[in-house]
């Protein structure tokens, strides 16, 4: 007793280690795959605190896949380039121009800058086009009209992936997709990494996205769904409850887990450590998806 109150602090953090221990045993090798975009991707002090979860959750056992959106640089370029844009019904039409530069800046900044920050924390990453290996295949999406070269995925090749997994590396995903037709596509990066996730029969799903989670309340932020099963999850979507941009999210996650992803995960990337918050502790953070009402399968 005098000992725990001398060292109560240390005890909590050794507390806090304990509690993480049946997910370190319970996911060791589990491939985790991690759409990386939103707030979490511009405030750098987040920005580097999500590269040190991902380099821990490698060296604790887990293999974790990062596919990361576009964020604002790729419009601050355009901007730069002076290059404008056409837009139909509030799209942007991604001409070839405009997908050069979006390439550009995918995979060439903003994977670059992913795959310096994981090895400069200790990790072995290694940065890949959605092109490369032919990981992504896609035609061009005319959901919306044609609205240029906006790619749906039709085929993922994970074998690339696989290697790299195999071999202790941190893979880093541009949503960057080859054509039918030869020519660079770009897909929606949620999309991707839900496809990837899919293909990998990966253990978790999980969105970085900027709310809490998935709220019973749109307008109640303390209202977080902190854990729901597969069916009442699409039930939500016919409600009207689900608004803006997390339907497309929320579709993404439950396409992912009838497709074998055993969970999916929505949490909020402008919290730091939500990743660790989420995968080692009982609670989690934001909103855990599943098949079933899920205890310990
Ligand atoms: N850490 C556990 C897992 O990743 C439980 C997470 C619970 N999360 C939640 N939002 N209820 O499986």
């Amino acid at each position: 007793m005098i000992k725990r109150q001398k060292y109560g602090d240390e005890i909590a953090k050794a507390e806090i280690l304990i509690e993480a221990l049946p997910y370190i045993k319970k996911f060791s090798g589990a491939t985790v795959v991690i759409k990386y975009g939103g707030n979490a991707m511009i405030d750098c002090k987040i920005k580097k605190m999500v590269m040190q979860d991902v380099v821990l959750l490698k060296f604790v056992g887990l293999n974790p896949v990062i596919v990361h959106g576009g964020g604002p640089d790729i419009n601050k370029m355009l901007e730069s380039l002076n290059i404008e844009s056409k837009f139909i019904n509030g799209l942007r039409v991604t001409d070839e121009k405009t997908m050069e530069v979006v390439e550009m800046v995918l995979t060439g900044k903003i994977n670059k800058e992913i795959v310096s920050m994981l090895n400069e924390i200790g990790g072995k990453a290694i940065g890949i086009s959605g092109k490369d290996g032919k990981l992504l295949v896609a035609e061009k999406d005319t959901t919306n009209g044609d609205i240029g070269y906006v790619g749906k995925i039709e085929e993922v090749n994970i074998d690339v992936i696989k290697m790299m997994l195999d071999k202790g590396y941190i893979p880093v995903i541009a949503p960057c997709a080859v054509g039918k037709d030869g020519k660079t596509y770009n897909v929606n990066a949620d999309t991707a990494a839900g496809k990837i996730a899919e293909a990998l029969k990966a253990e978790k799903f999980i969105l970085l996205t900027d709310v809490e989670g998935i709220l019973s309340d749109v307008n109640d932020k303390n209202s977080v769904i902190s854990r729901i099963d597969l069916n009442a999850a699409s039930e939500l979507m016919t409600t009207g409850k689900i608004t803006g941009g997390m339907i497309p999210k929320l579709k993404c996650c439950i396409q992912a887990i009838e497709n074998g992803v055993k969970r999916a995960h929505i949490i909020d990337g402008r919290l730091t450590h939500s990743l660790l918050l989420e995968i080692f502790t009982d609670e989690g953070i934001g909103t855990m998806i599943g098949k079933e009402c899920f205890d310990d399968d």
